[in-house]
């Protein structure tokens, strides 16, 4: 180690210098604990609620430049794979770390395509939610009841057994989603038709009613791959960050990605989008505007779909989306909402509260409009956000399973509270 990968820490308490390695950047929180432990204090901790400057993992999965504004998937730019790329290839790519084969590619699409159905006592399950169900609530407790039909999947420790969890899971996910969505309509589900492709099949246990093949727009089940490409993974964020956390317990992959799915149902993650359209409908017409910014600027609320833990810039995904949205409205006419949108960021995007903040269009400020047009009520926005992320929970599940550094999470605390106190018993208290 050379000196200057070091850093020299002085504890003024008591005058003791620490010499503490630097790594990729990072200093060790355990390393910071030996600080002041020799004087029989606890050792120095890290405070970091939200986790703010606190890296939990190394990972080869997915690069985020959020100054510069850069998404990459194992090295790939997510501008280059949303544009020549299909979902199931990148799930491959976030799975496997390399970019299929042409064979491997054959074998990957196919083994998804057969693993599409789910037995049916998990659709007697589903049909006992409630008329009213909210079909994340739905997707999350039919996820996490997969995990009964599958007991093999607790084998973690057995490449085999994870690959084929990993499979079941990014093949039945649609499956799931729709069924949810369904449910709340009243109407049958529709078994998957394996004829079609990944986003054209998810179309048609959407869709279909009484024909006998249901006949996807390609225009729109494009815009959706793309929509699942972008939505595929997001490096250490809030659910994969469950993922990895209820992971580390070594529970099963089912059990892992539902907590996932549970931390996107959030109104600050994956609920976000749905968030932006209550607001724009709320706007309703441009000349509110003004009016509505400035109640941002005083703190009355948020600008929904704008500002991001990592991009200080303008969300490379948000770029993709808004392209998107053209060749959706082309098939489906354009919402109104848009323009409402479209001049919601040239006002904020020239207002320095926003500018200094650093607050720029993140990805779910257009999706919601993209959804809405393609018929999903917002419920389903963030359904349709869990079903891609899948993969990248998996992919970030499997670099868990295999690191020899991690240990289960459990986070320190600093303690506010009481300390023995005497209990006083019912009679006493109650008289
Ligand atoms: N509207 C108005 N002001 C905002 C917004 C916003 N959307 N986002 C951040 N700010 C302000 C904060 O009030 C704060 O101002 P201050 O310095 O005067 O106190 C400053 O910008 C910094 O914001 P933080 O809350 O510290 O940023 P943080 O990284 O913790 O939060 C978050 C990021 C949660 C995404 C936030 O920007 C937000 O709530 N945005 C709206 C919700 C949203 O769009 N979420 C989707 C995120 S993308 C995803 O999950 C897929």
């Amino acid at each position: 180690m050379t000196e200057q990968n070091t850093l020299t820490v002085r504890d003024n308490r008591t005058g003791e210098e620490y010499e503490i390695p630097i790594t990729d950047g990072t200093v060790r929180a355990t390393d910071l604990g030996q600080i002041g432990r020799a004087e029989g204090t606890p050792g120095l901790a890290v405070y970091d609620p939200g986790f703010t400057n606190t890296a939990s993992t190394r990972s080869a999965v997915t690069y985020i430049d959020g100054d510069k504004g850069i998404l990459e998937y194992r090295g790939y730019p997510i501008e280059q794979l949303a544009e020549k790329s299909t979902y199931l290839e990148v799930a491959y790519l976030l799975i496997h770390g390399e970019l299929p084969t042409k064979e491997q590619h054959e074998q990957w699409v196919h083994d998804i395509t057969f693993h599409t159905f789910v037995h049916e006592n998990l659709k007697s399950f589903m049909q006992g939610f409630r008329y009213d169900a909210h079909p994340m609530s739905m997707l999350m407790s039919s996820v996490s009841a997969l995990s009964s039909f599958y007991p093999e999947a607790s084998r973690i420790k057995d490449p085999e057994v994870r690959h084929e969890q990993i499979v079941r899971l990014i093949a039945k996910m649609p499956t799931l989603g729709a069924w949810s969505f369904r449910h709340a309509q009243g109407k049958p589900y529709v078994y998957p038709d394996n004829d079609l492709s990944y986003p054209e099949n998810f179309l048609s246990m959407l869709f279909k009613m009484s024909e006998q093949k249901y006949d996807p727009d390609p225009r729109l089940a494009k815009a959706l791959d793309v929509l699942f490409i972008l939505h595929a993974d997001h490096e250490q964020n809030c659910s994969t960050n469950a993922v990895r956390s209820v992971g580390s317990s070594q529970v099963d992959p089912y059990s892992s990605v539902t907590a996932g799915i549970a931390a996107l149902y959030g109104p600050l993650h994956g609920g976000a989008n749905e968030a932006v359209l209550r607001m724009l409908k709320r706007i309703g017409k441009k000349e509110n505007i003004p009016a509505f910014i400035e109640g941002v600027k005083n703190g009355d609320e948020k600008l929904m779909g704008f500002g991001h833990r990592v991009y200080k810039n303008y969300d490379p995904r948000a770029t993709i989306i808004k392209k998107a949205c053209d060749d959706v409205f082309e098939v489906t006419g354009v919402n109104p909402l848009l323009e409402i949108a479209q001049e919601l960021e040239r006002i904020a995007l020239e207002d320095d509260y926003f500018v200094s903040r650093k607050l720029y269009p993140n990805v779910d400020f257009y999706s919601g409009l993209i959804y809405e047009a393609l018929q999903f009520p917002p419920e389903m926005f963030t359904v349709l956000f869990a079903i891609p992320r899948t993969s990248g929970w998996l992919a970030q599940w499997l670099e868990l399973v295999d690191d020899k550094e991690q240990k289960i999470a459990r986070p320190k605390q600093i303690y506010t509270g009481d300390r023995q106190l005497t209990y006083v018993p019912q009679s006493e208290r109650w008289a």
